[in-house]
């Protein structure tokens, strides 16, 4: 008898005991409750996590684990060692941006995972949930054996509901700078995309995707999947499995490491994030993605100030002057093999016609590519190592004489760094080139890494790399200049940690309507970008082509786009500098300045509120945004080849209040094909009951300026 009660307690003891260990709770819900997180360690040790919206799942379970170079792979055989909790609810304010203050709300779920058998490695998978997504990492903690090792995979899957309509670019490791490609998940081919014409350096070694890369379920629920804080790690494309609508991240490799990441614990992956919406818009308002960055470590960066700049760019790129002094190097001499008429752009003389356009319109920047010696050489040249140095002016380029003009007139040089993509150079040169920038007081830099990387087997999204545009933005800071990368890695909100990070390419660009080999960028590019590539951050696209078929120049490129959709970019496309990319000559109708400038002039660079008012990813998109300290409303309207009616709703506005709005629009025949200069200006006073009717033709779009009416006296 005493012997049955001994056992009996000894057995409630066990499942008591039992209960403990197996059944923590593991549950992780956004702040509103709408998305839950569900991580699970299976019977064999393996963990692995699944994700719901309202109830219904968007991720099933989807298993976690590392392959390394010298070590046994991490994944299975775990246990748990502890689980904790955490939430926050903090807004903080931004130095510029889409907004001036951001709400960071989450509740976190970290779990301490330990393999039960040797060596006995420990990671805490830490999961974040907001209202608008989620983000999770792996934190290896400091321990034996992990002080150096090499990642050769990270396997986090991401297994999805079903074949969801899905907006991808290949998972190029060398470049993001290809069209978007719309179809179901089962048919996304990126090897297809391989040896595009129009890129210097591309490597697509499998079927994967770039992100962020968006999609829509069957449900009618928007995803998008990217990663935040990209530090110290290789940049993660996505593998995909187009039977199982499966993904898995897949690092961008190094040949010379022979791995894809090497790290000394302690160290953190990145977030992999999820964005979840209900509706596109929201999407692009969610500031999740920055939210996963820490906060300002670079202090003021006051010696940066959004602004509008006008280029001795765009005339390279039409094949008008060329970069070198030599005559030899513009876009037309690349693409088409052709020699280029020996007119060098970056002149004194050039310079200072670009400054007086600029100060006539209250631009504020002038960017000068092509002022420094060694241009003859850039570009499809084996041997680019070390061209340039970036303090030698080219001998007709009188760099004193410029920024003397420039200052004079109220305008700031932005100085050009192009690399061709040999970052060991230019990390040598910085310490010089950026003494030589605070000493002719230039507070920005455009950098540029065109052509492979040097050295053989880098790739400009590796962890090398990664690790070069990182110094490139520690020294930056210490000597007050903020960057603007072209050929960067991707944005993954590092711009809250270091806001001199203003802008970036990072995608196709204006450019490509120049000289691409492909017709340029279709009507559906931007409508499209807005919905993807602009949810990582800021975009320097270079909007404002008014001369749109340019054909005393290319008789075959045009910019597909009608001249209001152009004016429109300023808005939908976010960058705290924008550039007025267009020739002077160009903005210039019977003799003075074309009407439409005016838009230009007026528009706002940085924002306290935006607010994406319509929208379908790839079709069309309306954006209001409030300009900082002002009361000044901007809207922005684009579609792709199809024409639209858009009913804008100014409830935005103040009530009570009466603005007057000046609308830029599609003329009635306008067509970006046929027809795309054709637009028309009208003015009328508003308030916030109003409700303007605005049509878009093919290609076309919108944008309307709405400004506080002043009292009257
Ligand atoms: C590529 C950049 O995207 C473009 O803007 C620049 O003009 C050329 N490189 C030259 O640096
Ligand atoms: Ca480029």
């Amino acid at each position: 008898m005493k012997c049955t009660l001994y056992t009996f307690l000894a057995a409630l003891l066990v499942v008591f005991l039992q209960g403990c260990r197996s059944e923590p709770e593991m549950l992780v819900a956004s702040p509103d409750g709408d998305i839950r997180l569900q991580f699970r360690l299976d019977s064999v040790g393996t963990p692995s996590y699944e994700v719901s919206f309202k109830g219904l799942p968007v991720i099933l379970p989807s298993t976690m684990g590392f392959e390394f170079k010298d070590q046994a792979p991490l994944g299975g055989n775990m246990e748990i060692l502890q689980i904790s909790r955490d939430s926050l609810d903090e807004s903080w304010n931004m130095p510029w941006g889409e907004q001036a203050v951001v709400q960071n709300h989450y509740n976190e779920l970290r779990v301490a995972l330990k393999e039960k058998g040797n060596p006995h490695r420990r990671v805490d998978v830490v999961f974040r949930i907001f209202d608008d997504g989620l983000g999770f990492r792996y934190e290896f903690p400091e321990q034996e054996g992990m002080d150096e090792v090499v990642i050769s995979d990270e396997n986090t899957e991401f297994r999805l509901t079903g074949d969801h309509k899905v907006w991808w670019l290949p998972g190029d490791w060398d470049s993001y700078e290809h069209l978007y490609k719309a179809t179901p998940f089962s048919e996304i081919d990126a090897l297809q995309e391989r040896d595009d014409p129009n890129l210097t350096a591309t490597y697509i070694p499998e079927n994967a995707v770039n992100t962020p890369v968006t999609m829509k379920t069957g449900d009618g629920l928007y995803l998008s999947f990217h990663e935040s804080d990209l530090t110290n790690y290789a940049g993660m494309t996505l593998k995909v499995n187009p039977g199982d609508f499966s993904m898995k991240s897949e690092l961008v490799g190094s040949e010379r490491l022979g791995g894809k990441a090497r790290v000394s614990a302690p160290f953190e992956t990145p977030w992999r994030t999820l964005q979840i919406a209900e509706r596109p818009g929201d999407l692009i308002e969610s500031r999740m993605i920055l939210n996963l960055n820490d906060p300002n470590a670079i202090g003021d960066v006051g010696y940066f100030t959004p602004m509008k700049y006008v280029g001795i760019w765009w005339e390279m790129h039409l094949g008008k002057s060329t970069w070198d002094m030599e005559g030899s190097q513009n876009m037309s001499s690349y693409t088409e093999g052709t020699r280029a008429l020996p007119h060098h752009g970056a002149t004194t003389e050039n310079a200072k016609r670009y400054i007086d356009f600029a100060a006539a319109n209250g631009f504020k920047g002038l960017l000068v590519e092509g002022w420094n010696t060694g241009w003859d050489k850039w570009i499809n040249n084996e041997d680019r190592e070390g061209v340039f140095d970036f303090i030698t002016p080219y001998a007709d380029y009188d760099f004193d004489e410029v920024r003397d003009y420039a200052e004079v007139h109220g305008v700031q040089i932005i100085m050009h760094h192009e690399t061709s993509a040999a970052p060991r150079t230019y990390e040598k040169q910085m310490p010089a080139a950026y003494k030589f920038m605070q000493d002719n007081h230039i507070h920005s830099v455009k950098t540029g890494y065109v052509g492979k990387v040097i050295p053989k087997g880098e790739y400009h999204h590796g962890q090398w790399m990664v690790n070069h545009y990182q110094k490139v933005l520690e020294e930056a800071a210490r000597m007050k200049i903020a960057v603007d990368a072209h050929e960067p890695i991707k944005a993954t909100g590092k711009r809250r940690t270091f806001p001199n990070a203003i802008s970036r390419e990072g995608l196709r660009g204006q450019e490509f309507n120049a000289w691409s080999v492909d017709g340029g960028n279709p009507p559906d590019h931007l409508p499209t970008v807005a919905f993807t590539r602009m949810l990582a951050g800021p975009i320097d696209f270079t909007p404002g082509i008014f001369n749109l078929k340019f054909d005393e120049y290319k008789k075959d490129n045009q910019v597909n786009t009608t001249l209001a959709k152009q004016l429109a970019l300023y808005v939908v496309i976010y960058s705290p500098i924008q550039m007025v990319a267009d020739l002077p000559e160009h903005y210039m109708l019977h003799g003075a300045f074309h009407p439409a400038l005016q838009f230009i002039r007026d528009v706002g660079v940085d924002w306290s509120e935006s607010r994406v008012l319509a929208g379908e990813i790839g079709e069309y998109v309306t954006i209001a945004r409030k300009e900082k300290g002002s009361e000044r409303w901007f809207v922005g309207g684009i579609t792709n080849e199809d024409a639209r009616d858009q009913k804008l709703h100014l409830d935005f506005l103040t009530a009570g209040k009466t603005y007057t709005a000046t609308l830029y629009t599609d003329a009635e025949d306008a067509d970006w094909d046929t027809n795309p200069q054709a637009y028309s200006i009208e003015t009328r006073e508003v308030n916030s009951t109003d409700i303007l009717n605005l049509q878009m033709a093919p290609g076309g779009g919108f944008a309307v300026s709405i400004i506080p009416k002043a009292p009257s006296l």
